[in-house]
């Protein structure tokens, strides 16, 4: 019984016992790709070093067989142990011994079996098709606690190891893992690959590749192998990728001032992958999509998410794998730094992308969400397995990477990329946490970057700054920004810079306590000379993470500075996107945020543009809940607003025109078909029935389609679905997943219910895989939010099912509850997720069901816009905004 009782002592824990560290795995693996299963021993060099009759290590979904356990430590013979137990709920191993175990080393055998699962997790199997067969191919995902459903181990970040591979392979295929083959045996059918003994590193980075393939190979200056690796066939679709790996490996040796830690790196396509990619040490894993790259069938959109998610990857192999965070609760150092420095590098590649000034638009999707009473801290308590997956989201992606960028631009790049590379320096091979960050940064810098960044870090929400002019001083006030249109109680210490008049005139301080009043001479005398044109902007280029609120002097004063073209695009960006966020938090009104949109009449920025876009959806959305009799007029201005780059673009691709040029013809073209503008309609449709008629012909170009295809499907209703058959026929007969990503994303865009029904019973059949399945659901419109509702709750079963153990899932519930705007819907809403709750998608349902009751409130407020119908009579009348 007291036996018993010492092993509860494991349970319901949410970190392993400390009194065994792994220190070096020799693993051997050996899968059956057609029965989908696989058995392997491992044996664990284990350092005891406390008093212990147990060893406790994480794993799940295996069988380990109980003769197959075993301890030894050095002169003296195997121990076994008297118990093995699986604690299914906590994913562990308990191994109880009947002696003490002997301080120091000693190695610990384990074999287990286990089955090739199709969950996109731990070792799995993925399905692609070779000569018309379909085969398998094996293939690990493995963070953030998966390795243990492929090996036991101990399966937490801070525990490093080195790790030896041993494959047992059919001899026909490639097999790959982090580290060189180092020793080849071919026995017939089979191939017994060693691979080099890797560097230490986590259990989450650890990786194994089983399959056919071709490859693209190229080095970088210091020699190191870098290979693309994809279906057979489709190498040359490899090319661009490797490019821009060669290439960022040499610029982030030189950035962070410490070579490529591992002798080769491998990136693989793979046709089932959960996330976009992954970062194993030495073996990056990506979707194709994510990778691959066609030069006649790509979209200048595809081709900037290559190279964005690659500089991504990269970037952990420094952020990451050699420096690695120490628990998830610092996950944002992974995710929020390899975010920021995937920038820098694509920045670097490729200047005329504009990357960092498409980075506000980023961090805008990390304003949103952290704008929700329901958000969490960048640094977040974690108890559970289960609860990291839903934590790789906006909050540690964008939020991470903006806190980064505003504190680089706080200190100077130059001081904060030397402490970066002292930090890289001094935990190489080792963990740290946020702290630890600050700590180096701190000394670097001599800034108080510690109590600077906790109050970013350690608080959910940011703050908004009410910027006053009054009695000859400007006042600045912060409090919490809310979505909801309340106060939180956060209060920040702000990063605060200012420009006024010109960039010329710049202000950077500290504003740490909840107001200030500033004497600011030249500005106040600016004010009183009542020199209209006289401008302040507050967030210098938006490299911070809080929202202003201008008086009502200050922000006529940033729209004559808009239409005279004084602003730099981060800045005019800013000014938009926070008076929509105000807006929508009902602080500001839907007729001011109009008329604002009205001032970006000459607006030829991909990235605002590309912003005012993303607005015109959510207003028209909303508006056709609040004031329906107001849709077309509101339409008609928008489509005003937006026709003039649209002709300017034109349909076809100019010779020798921009990146951003290409980008932004297809986004603009998308939002005419989607706001209703006929001729850009009966263009894109007839464009359509050519490229089926020859997926040749030029008059559909890749950057383009999105827009035909939406415009097709607003021809579609249920007594004619000729369009809709079509799409599903260029479906088909793609090879290419990004054509087939791009038609997903337009089926569900019909207005007619049935065929929205249609739409998404597709993306439950076996022609889709369940990766893509979530991309079907952003096609959704507002006219076909009911239907997918009910759909959702009908089929919740076979969802939860079928991606319910990964993140995927997070996806059905937020774009397919969000849209809502009334309270009424969200009450039923919670009341069907009462029962259904899990812990792997509790924070996204509370999340979504807050934007739905903040979109009703948006709606009231809307309705009591008394301006709203003169304004929006007033600007649909304007023939051209000019
Ligand atoms: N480490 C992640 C992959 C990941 C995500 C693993 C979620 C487990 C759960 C990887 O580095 C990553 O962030 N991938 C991104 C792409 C990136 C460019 C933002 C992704 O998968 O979307
Ligand atoms: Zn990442």
């Amino acid at each position: 019984m007291a036996e018993k009782q010492s092993i509860e002592q494991f349970k319901s824990q949410p970190r392993l016992p400390k009194f065994a560290i792994p220190r070096r795995y020799d693993l051997f693996l050996k899968s059956d790709l057609s029965a989908c299963t696989f058995a392997g021993t491992t044996q664990i060099t284990v350092d005891v070093v406390d008093k212990t009759k147990f060893l406790v290590l994480n794993a799940a979904d295996l069988s380990v067989q109980n003769g197959s356990v075993w301890f030894k430590s050095p002169g003296s013979s195997e121990i076994c142990p008297s118990e093995v137990v699986l604690v299914e709920e906590d994913e562990i191993l308990v191994l109880r011994f009947d002696e003490f175990l002997p301080h120091g080393e000693g190695v610990l055998r384990i074999g287990f079996q286990g089955t090739l699962n199709d969950k996109m997790k731990g070792f799995y199997r993925s399905v692609y098709e070779h000569n018309g067969e379909k085969k398998n191919m094996a293939v690990t995902q493995f963070e953030p606690a998966d390795a243990r459903r492929c090996f036991p181990c101990w399966d937490e970040p801070a525990f490093k190891a080195t790790f030896k591979i041993t494959l047992e392979v059919p001899s026909s295929l490639v097999a790959l893992s982090n580290m060189p083959v180092s020793h080849e045996k071919l026995d017939g059918p089979v191939k017994t690959l060693s691979f080099q003994e890797s560097p230490i590193m986590s259990s989450y980075l650890v990786a194994v590749v089983i399959g056919l393939f071709d490859y693209v190979e190229a080095s970088t200056s210091d020699g190191i192998k870098v290979r693309v690796y994809c279906q057979v066939g489709k190498s040359s679709q490899g090319k661009f990728a490797l490019d821009v790996a060669v290439k960022t490996l040499d610029l982030y040796k030189k950035y962070f001032a410490v070579p490529y830690s591992l002798p080769k790196l491998d990136m693989v396509a793979i046709p089932d992958f959960a996330a976009g990619a992954m970062e194993n040490y030495g073996l990056v894993t990506y979707r194709e999509t994510a990778l691959l790259f066609d030069d006649r069938q790509s979209a200048a959109s595809n081709k900037q998410r290559v190279a964005v998610v690659v500089a991504h990857e990269l970037a952990h192999q420094w952020f990451g794998n050699l420096v690695t965070m120490e628990w998830w609760t610092h996950l944002w150092l992974n995710e929020g730094f390899a975010t920021w420095v995937s920038y820098l590098a694509a920045d670097s590649l490729f200047p005329e992308w504009k990357v960092w000034t498409q980075f506000v638009d980023e961090a805008t999707i990390g304003l949103r969400l952290d704008a929700l009473a329901e958000s969490h801290p960048i640094e977040v308590d974690i108890n559970h397995a289960s609860e990291i997956d839903e934590i790789f989201d906006a909050i540690s992606y964008k939020k991470g990477a903006s806190v980064i960028r505003m504190l680089q631009s706080y200190l100077g790049a130059e001081c904060f990329q030397r402490s970066l590379a002292s930090y890289i320096k001094r935990f190489s091979c080792s963990n740290a946490k946020t702290e630890d960050l600050w700590a180096v940064l701190e000394e670097g810098s001599g800034e108080p970057v510690k109590m600077l960044m906790n109050s970013w870090t350690k608080q959910k929400g940011y703050p908004v700054v009410y910027a006053n002019v009054n009695d000859g001083k400007l006042e600045l006030e912060q409090a919490q920004f809310l979505s909801s249109g309340s106060e939180g109680n956060g209060q920040w210490i702000v990063p605060i810079s200012l420009c006024y008049g010109s960039y010329a005139s710049q202000k950077k301080f500290l504003l740490k306590a909840k107001s200030e009043k500033l004497d600011v001479p030249e500005l106040i005398n600016s004010f009183d000379s009542n020199n209209k044109s006289f401008w302040v902007k507050f967030n210098v280029d938006q490299t911070g993470f809080y929202r202003v609120k201008y008086d009502h002097n200050l922000a006529a004063r940033l729209r004559y500075a808009i239409e005279a073209n004084q602003l730099s695009p981060t800045d005019r960006f800013g000014v938009l996107d926070d008076s929509f966020a105000l807006c929508m938090a009902c602080k500001q009104t839907l007729s001011s945020l109009l008329s604002l949109m009205a001032s970006f009449s000459q607006e030829n920025e991909y990235t605002v543009l590309s912003q005012i876009i993303t607005i015109s959806y959510k207003v028209i959305n909303t508006a056709a809940d609040a004031t329906p009799q107001l849709l077309a007029d509101i339409k008609q201005f928008l489509i005003t607003l937006l026709s003039r780059s649209a002709e300017r673009l034109g349909w076809d691709p100019k010779n020798n025109e921009g990146h951003l040029d290409a980008m932004l013809r297809g986004e603009l073209l998308t939002a005419l078909v989607q706001l209703g503008h006929d001729v850009t309609i009966k263009e894109a449709v007839r464009r359509f029935y050519a490229f089926l008629d020859d997926r040749n012909t030029e008059l559909l170009c890749p950057d383009i389609r999105k827009a035909s295809y939406v415009a097709v499907m607003k021809t579609v209703n249920s007594s004619n679905k000729q369009g809709y058959e079509s799409l599903l026929r260029v479906y088909r007969e793609t090879d290419l997943s990004q054509e087939k990503g791009r038609i997903l994303s337009t089926l569900a865009s019909s207005s007619d219910p049935t065929v929205v029904l249609d739409a998404l019973n597709f993306l439950l059949s076996s022609e889709v895989r369940n990766q893509d399945a979530i991309q079907g659901l952003g096609g959704i419109n507002r006219e076909g939010r009911d239907v997918a509702w009910t759909w959702l709750k009908e089929n919740w079963e076979y969802i939860s099912k079928t991606w319910g153990s990964g993140f995927l899932i997070t996806i059905f519930v937020s774009s397919i509850v969000s849209p809502f705007s009334s309270d009424e819907k969200a009450s039923e809403i919670e009341q069907f997720f009462v029962t259904r709750t899990k812990p792997s998608i509790s924070r996204t349902v509370k999340q979504s069901i807050e934007r739905v009751r903040n979109n009703a409130k948006w709606v009231e407020s809307i309705r009591s816009d008394e301006s709203l119908g003169d304004i929006v009579k007033e600007l649909a009348n304007r023939k051209s905004l000019l």
